[in-house]
C-alpha cells in the first residue's frame, strides 16, 4: 500500500487508579459541568460504578448515570440514552465497561449533538454534526473500543449494523488496569482472545494493513500472549492486567486502520442467532479460519509465531493459539455451545453478509468454504 490514513485517538492516560480521579480529570481537560456516565447494570451491581459518580460529584460536576446497557446493544437501548442524556442536559459522554456501554456512549455523545437520527449515520462516515465531548474508560481487556472509530448495534433478531466515523473516536481513552481486577476468568478469557484475534487479523488484513497497524498489532501480540494466562489464573496479578489492557487497546488501534476479516466474519453470526459473546464467537472459530487462509496467510502467520516464540510456521501459531484456549477452559467446540450440526448452513449463509469484514480477508471465503470451516469447528 502507497497511501494510507491512520487515525486514533488523540490522548490515551493509562494510570492505575486514575478512575478515581475522573472528576478531576473531566473538569482539568474539558471543563465540563454535567458529564454522562453510560454503562451496564452488571457493573452497577458490582459496586463499580458508585466509586464513579462519587469522583465526579466530588470534583463539583452535576454527573448523570445511564445504565441500561445491555450485551450487544439494541436500538432502543441507543435512544434511550440519547433521551436521558438530553433530558440531563448532558455536556461529556462517558462510556465506562466493556465494548457494549463504549459503543453506546459513542453513539450517544453524536446523537446529542447533531440533528441527525440513528437511522442517517449508519455505514461508512456518515456523520456530519459533530458531537459532545467523549471519554471511554474500559472495563474489560478486549474490543478496544475505547480507540475504535466504530459502534455495533443490534437492529433485529440477529442482524447488527455499524457506525463507522472519525467522529467516534473518543478525546480520551482512561486505562486504569485496577477496573479489570475483578473481572472474571471466562470473561478474561474470551475478551482476551477476542483481542488477539484483532491483532492477527490486523497484521494479515488484505486492503489496508500497513506499517503502523503493523507494528501496533505485533506489540498487541506479545502483551497479550505473555499476559492472558496469568490474567485468567491470577485475577489480582496488575502487570498482567496492565499488559491485558494496553495489549487491547493497541489491538484496537491496529484493527481500526486495518480491519478485522474472516474470523470476525464467522463469528457475528454465533453472536447473532445464539447469543454467544463476542469474544468467544472469535475464539471457537479462530482456529479453523487461520488453517483456511495458512495457503495465503501462512508466510505472516509464521512471523507472528516467531514473535511469540512459537516456532516459524503458521501451524506453530494455530498449535500455540490452542494451547492458549485450552489453558484458559473456554469452549472449544460449536456443539460445546448448543449448536447444532443442523444449524450451520444457515450460520454460512448468514456470515456472507459480513461482505464488510470479508473483503478483509487474506483468502476469498466462499459460502460453501464458511460451512466447511463451521464443519471443523463444530
Ligand atoms: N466498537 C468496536 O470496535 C467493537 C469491536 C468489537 C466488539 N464490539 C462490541 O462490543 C460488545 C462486546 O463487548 P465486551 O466483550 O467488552 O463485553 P460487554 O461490554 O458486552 O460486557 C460483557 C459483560 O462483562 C461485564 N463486565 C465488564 N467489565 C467487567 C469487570 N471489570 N468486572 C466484572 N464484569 C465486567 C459486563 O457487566 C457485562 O455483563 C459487542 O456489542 C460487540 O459488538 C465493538
Ligand atoms: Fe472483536
Amino acid at each position: 500500500m502507497i497511501a494510507y490514513n491512520f487515525n486514533s485517538v488523540s490522548s490515551i492516560l493509562v494510570e492505575d487508579g486514575a478512575a478515581r480521579n475522573l472528576g478531576a480529570t473531566l473538569k482539568a481537560r474539558f471543563g465540563c459541568q454535567k458529564p454522562m456516565v453510560i454503562t451496564d447494570m452488571g457493573l452497577v451491581r458490582l459496586g463499580m460504578v458508585g466509586p464513579i459518580m462519587h469522583a465526579l460529584e466530588e470534583a463539583e460536576l452535576h454527573p448523570s448515570l445511564y445504565d441500561g446497557v445491555e450485551a450487544d446493544p439494541s436500538e432502543k437501548v441507543v435512544l434511550e440514552a440519547v433521551k436521558a442524556a438530553k433530558a440531563h442536559g448532558s455536556d461529556l459522554i462517558v462510556g465506562f465497561g466493556g465494548g457494549s456501554s463504549m459503543d453506546v456512549a459513542k453513539l450517544v455523545a453524536i446523537l446529542c449533538k447533531g440533528a441527525q437520527a440513528l437511522g442517517d449515520i449508519y455505514g461508512l462516515d456518515q456523520v456530519s454534526g459533530g458531537r459532545l465531548p467523549l471519554v471511554q474508560v474500559p472495563t474489560t481487556a478486549g474490543t478496544g473500543s475505547e480507540v475504535t472509530q466504530i459502534a455495533i448495534v443490534t437492529t433485529g433478531e440477529s442482524t447488527k449494523m455499524g457506525v463507522s466515523d472519525k467522529a467516534l473516536l473518543a478525546d480520551l481513552a482512561i486505562l486504569d488496569a485496577t477496573l479489570t481486577k475483578g473481572l472474571p476468568p471466562h470473561i478474561t478469557a474470551a475478551t482476551g482472545i477476542d483481542a488477539m484475534v484483532h491483532a492477527i487479523e490486523a497484521y494479515t488484513s488484505k486492503i489496508k494493513k500497513n506499517p503502523i497497524s503493523d507494528g501496533l498489532a505485533r506489540q498487541a501480540l506479545l502483551m497479550l500472549g505473555a499476559n492472558i494466562e496469568v490474567a485468567c489464573k491470577e485475577g489480582d496479578n496488575m502487570e498482567a492486567r496492565r499488559g491485558m489492557l494496553v495489549g487491547a487497546t493497541l489491538a484496537g488501534q491496529a484493527f481500526a486502520n486495518s480491519p478485522v476479516a474472516g474470523v470476525h466474519a464467522l463469528a457475528y453470526p454465533l453472536g447473532g442467532h445464539f447469543h454467544i459473546p463476542h469474544g468467544l464467537s472469535n475464539a471457537l472459530v479462530l482456529p479453523h479460519v487461520l488453517r483456511f487462509n495458512e495457503p495465503v496467510a501462512g508466510g505472516l502467520y509464521a512471523e507472528l509465531a516467531e514473535l511469540v516464540g512459537a516456532g516459524d510456521s503458521a501451524a506453530a501459531l494455530i498449535n500455540w493459539l490452542e494451547r492458549i484456549a485450552d489453558d484458559v477452559g473456554i469452549e472449544k467446540r460449536l456443539r460445546d455451545v448448543g449448536i447444532s450440526h443442523n444449524d450451520l448452513p444457515m450460520l454460512a449463509e448468514d456470515a456472507m453478509k459480513q461482505q464488510r469484514l470479508l473483503v478483509n480477508n487474506p483468502r476469498e471465503i466462499t459460502q460453501d468454504d464458511a460451512l466447511k470451516i463451521y464443519e471443523a469447528a463444530w
